[in-house]
């Protein structure tokens, strides 16, 4: 890895991603990829070259891999779960169309692909705790279907054409940069916020609703791990089970207060939200990852939560 097109640049993840693994590759090309509307400022823009990288232009994808010798696609187009329930064909479009266009471009020029799946892959049917690497993935959201579809179209390119495809399903994943818009597991970032401002927080999942998250930079950790693993070792490639945490609202709750004494939640559920998050697991498995590639996340919630306020209070307050 060392000339690497990072598309989704300015969104939750990309933005950390591409500042990551600048500072990794110094010589290299880091490209951040961005739609319009979306364009990079600041650090991102200054520290690196950007082009415009819309998943849906293959031909843009295409030039910009020849320009600047792309070896490896960090495809991180997506719109998050909840959105997604209210704009299915555009999550579709994206999603799908987007990345049959980066794995077309990835074959043709020789590029590795990673493009996240998520705990969103899994539904009702799946074992909840524990969630087995290998099981039923029967999800009932439009972010589910198409991180399935991701999983095994990704797996297609890999066996049928050798392209070098591998990715993990990230938890939710909680951090103090850039916010993620319109996922089921944002609850678990606004709380922070709420916290430092001196806000009641309007909790939109209810009390005992188990979900996997993550702080970022564990999954910036294995985003770059898992793409520099020794592929005689991988076993499985999309996607694997990381885990870090698991925690429900009145946990991350409790712990908050800890270290901000008479902050204030209510529970105001939002149904579209808490159906989603009833169909996802309450835990994975990662032992596959753990075993195939190494993978040991550095943060649980004590150590997250502390970084979070600190962070944020400089952040939101100076
Ligand atoms: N954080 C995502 C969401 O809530 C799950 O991958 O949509």
């Amino acid at each position: 890895m060392k000339n690497v097109l990072v598309i989704g640049s300015t969104g939750q993840i990309g933005s950390e991603l591409t500042m990551k693994l600048r500072g990794l590759y110094p010589d290299g090309n880091i490209v951040a990829g961005f739609i319009k509307g979306a364009e990079p400022k600041g650090i991102l823009l200054e520290s690196g070259p950007s082009a415009e990288a819309d998943v849906r232009n293959a031909q843009s994808l295409a030039q910009i891999v020849d320009k600047y010798k792309i070896d490896t696609i960090y495809n991180l187009a997506a719109l998050l779960s909840a959105v997604a329930e209210s704009k299915p064909l555009l999550a579709w479009d994206i999603q799908m169309n987007g990345l049959i266009n980066i794995l077309e471009v990835a074959r043709e020029k020789g590029c590795a692909v990673f493009t996240p799946s998520s705990i969103g892959s899994f539904g009702p049917e799946t074992p909840r705790v524990n969630t087995p690497q290998d099981t039923i993935q029967r999800p009932r959201s439009m972010y589910g279907v198409t991180k399935v579809a991701t999983e095994l179209l990704s797996d297609y390119y890999f066996h049928k054409y050798g392209t070098d495809t591998r990715s993990v399903r990230f938890p939710g994943l909680i951090s103090n940069v850039t916010l993620p818009g319109g996922g089921t597991t944002d609850y678990a970032v606004e709380i922070y916020y709420a916290a430092v401002k001196g806000e009641e927080f309007a909790c939109p999942i209810a009390k005992g609703t188990f979900m996997d998250m993550m702080y970022m930079p564990d999954a910036l950790k294995a985003a770059v791990d898992i793409m520099n693993a020794d592929p005689a070792k991988l076993v499985h490639r999309n996607s694997f089970n990381v885990a870090s945490m698991s925690f429900d609202p009145e946990i991350i709750y409790s712990k908050i207060c800890e270290y901000v004494p008479g902050f204030k939640m209510r529970y105001e559920a939002d149904p579209v939200r808490q159906a989603i998050a009833d169909s996802w697991p309450d835990k994975m498995d990662d032992s596959c990852a753990r075993e195939e590639w190494g993978w040991a996340p550095s943060y649980d919630l004590d150590s997250m939560t502390r970084d979070m306020l600190e962070s944020l209070r400089k952040k939101l307050l100076g």
